[in-house]
């Protein structure tokens, strides 16, 4: 009875992959509840937040899960996001749209990858782009809303 005045008008799913400890875990705990842990705990398997959000008036549910990068976790993992991307509950996915974030970037000179490279590559995909920081909040709404705004 709680959601009564909570209509949901669409329910999108975002699903992070990536390597493990990249963190995608601590992206979505950022977004989802604005929390950090510098200790974060490798996921096992498959978990699942969802944040309500109101895009052009309409709300907008996002389902995101987060998968396990670990090696060992690939298979379950694989498994859920290929069963996802075919039916989300009651609605058909038409839409499948990539976003590739380079997460730390408060790192500095300590980045793994280049920007250059990672832009040129975002390029030569036809992915959208874009740098995070999940522990200073650098662009983790904006990285989401842009991938919630590209599919509504
Ligand atoms: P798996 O669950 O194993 O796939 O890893 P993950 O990608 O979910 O990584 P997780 O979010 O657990 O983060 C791994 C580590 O990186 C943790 O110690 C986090 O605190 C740290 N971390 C996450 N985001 C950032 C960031 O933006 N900057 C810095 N400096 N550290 C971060
Ligand atoms: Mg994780």
């Amino acid at each position: 009875y709680g959601d009564f005045n909570q209509k949901i008008d669409y329910v999108f799913k975002i699903v992070l992959i990536g390597d493990s400890a990249v963190g995608k875990s601590q992206l979505l705990a950022r977004f989802a509840r604005n929390e950090f842990n510098l200790e974060s705990k490798a996921t096992i398997g498959v978990e699942f937040q969802t944040k309500t959000l109101v895009i052009d008036n309409k709300n907008v549910k996002a389902q995101i899960w987060d998968t396990a990068g670990r090696e060992r976790y690939r298979a379950v993992t694989s498994a859920y996001y290929r069963g996802g991307l075919r039916n989300s509950g009651d609605m058909l996915i038409r839409t499948l749209l990539y976003m590739l974030i380079g997460n730390k970037c408060n790192l500095g000179t300590l980045r793994a990858v280049p920007i250059e490279d990672a832009q040129e590559f975002a390029e030569r995909e036809n992915l959208y782009f874009m740098e995070t920081s999940a522990l200073e909040k650098t662009n983790v709404e904006s990285a989401f809303m842009t991938t919630l705004t590209e599919i509504y």
